[in-house]
């Protein structure tokens, strides 16, 4: 049914509060499903479970899992480490959350195998300087297998003999190319040991969501990585190796288009990058330091410190257009509130021009001159803030340049981690 797919993605460079909007409103939905990335994605979620809060990480279980409602879906476009997802589902069982029964693989999914890890770690070290700063977590190994056509697929689990003997020729041809030594049988034997359960899992998600959702079902789809992170769009080759961008969406989980409803961009107010590249609003100085504490700014997945800086309009407008969000949820706005002044990007020029493009070529975007604005701090805790009429006039004047500025509605505003700290613009 035409609307009853709805889309949240990552606007920036990665972890901008995905996961919190996703358990949020996941609640309502049928459907919760994942298209693109891996386990390279660090989603995390703070939960109150019998008077205690719990945090929880998910790195290939759709975020909105904690709620008893949704069926979680992983679609076509995601590469899976099955240990990893092993580890997750037995990790909410430890709590109470039986999940097996309602988590459906596509049978197209690309798997990922160890020896994808070790490659992305040789590919970083041949690298040198210029390396990508990955998760390790063998992402783009696994996605360029898939492009050569020589990957596996959950699919090809049916027939064991015939798995081995394609996992095999496409091990066999890494191992020539990097002379890499491999327990390939330990894990084998843990493939087929677990085989069982993964066929219970496996289903041919692009029917099920396509046929649910013509029967009135609602979907809810969990964008990982994000915007400028995307293979194309993105700041290369200092990217991801798939298409976080709501094209994405649609061939990760061969969804029809013409379902889809709200597509809602998560923005942070300000920007943090994890990895190597470019950044121009960075701040390598002690106010970056200070917006990483305030913020937490530590890898969900890796524990990295994340770069800091502030909020670019040029780059998250530039991701309004890509992915054609119908609201924003601007995120961490509390994490500013120590801060007497707020500056904003508001433009880039090159040689003295003023640009109005995101630049393709990294050499421009490295040299870009950055025009910022400044606007007054509030200098006060919205940690407790519920509605929007009740934040200080200097944080909603702040709010509301931001959505001048990218040109898109700011819908939600985040002024914590846990699920009552959001507050809802009509
Ligand atoms: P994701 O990858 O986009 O899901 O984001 P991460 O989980 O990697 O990082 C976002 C972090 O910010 C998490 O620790 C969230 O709990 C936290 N977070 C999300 N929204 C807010 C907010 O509005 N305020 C604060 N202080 N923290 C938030
Ligand atoms: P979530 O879903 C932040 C970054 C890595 C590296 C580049 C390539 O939690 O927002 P990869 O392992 O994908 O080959 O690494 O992309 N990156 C992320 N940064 N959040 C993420 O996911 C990311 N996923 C990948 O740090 O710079
Ligand atoms: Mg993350």
């Amino acid at each position: 049914m035409k609307n009853n797919l709805t889309v949240i993605l990552g606007a920036q460079w990665g972890d901008e509060g995905k996961g919190k909007l996703v358990d949020i409103l996941s609640e309502d939905f049928d459907y919760v499903a994942r298209a693109t990335g891996g386990a390279n994605a660090g989603h995390t979620v703070y939960v109150n479970i019998n008077g205690e809060t719990k945090k929880f990480i998910f790195h290939l279980m759709p975020s909105g899992v904690l709620h008893e409602k949704p069926i979680c879906v992983i679609g076509n476009g995601v590469v899976l480490h099955v240990p990893t997802f092993f580890k997750e589902i037995e990790n909410l069982n430890s709590q109470g959350i039986d999940v097996k029964n309602r988590v459906k693989v596509s049978d197209r999914i690309s798997l990922l195998f160890e020896y994808h890890k070790l490659i992305d770690g040789y590919q970083e070290d041949s690298k040198g300087q210029k390396k990508v700063g990955t998760t390790l977590r063998g992402i783009g190994p696994c996605y360029a297998d898939k492009i050569n056509r020589r990957g596996l697929r959950l699919c090809d689990l049916k027939n064991f003999e015939s798995f081995k003997e394609k996992y095999y020729a496409n091990l066999n041809w890494h191992q020539k190319v990097y002379g890499f030594e491999y327990d390939a049988i330990s894990e084998l034997n843990e493939y087929e040991k677990l085989r069982p359960q993964l066929l219970k899992m496996m289903e041919d998600t692009a029917s099920l969501l396509n046929r649910e959702i013509k029967n009135g079902k609602t979907v809810l789809m969990e964008g990982a990585n994000a915007a400028l992170l995307d293979i194309d769009h993105g700041t290369y080759p200092y990217v991801t190796s798939s298409n976080p961008t709501i094209g994405g969406v649609f061939t990760g989980t061969g969804m029809n288009p013409s379902y889809l409803g709200e597509s809602i961009g998560i923005a942070k107010a300000y920007i943090t990058r994890v990895g190597s590249g470019p950044f121009p609003t960075e701040l390598n100085n002690e106010l970056g330091d200070k917006i990483r504490e305030a913020g937490g700014e530590y890898g969900s997945t890796t524990g990295r410190p994340r770069r800091c800086g502030w909020f670019d309009s040029v780059l998250t407008k530039y991701s309004v257009m890509l992915n054609g969000f119908s609201s924003i949820n601007l995120t961490k706005l509390d994490v500013l509130d120590d801060l007497e002044e707020i500056k904003i990007a508001v433009s880039y020029s090159l040689d003295g021009k003023i640009i109005d493009r995101f630049p393709a070529s990294l050499e421009d975007l490295e040299r870009v001159q950055v025009e910022y604005e400044t606007l007054p701090g509030w200098n006060e805790s919205l940690n407790d803030v519920k509605f929007w009429d009740d934040l200080p006039e200097n944080a909603k004047n702040y709010v509301l340049r931001l959505e001048e500025l990218i040109d898109c509605k700011i819908k939600f505003v985040g002024v914590g981690m846990r699920r009552d700290q959001l507050i809802t613009r009509e």
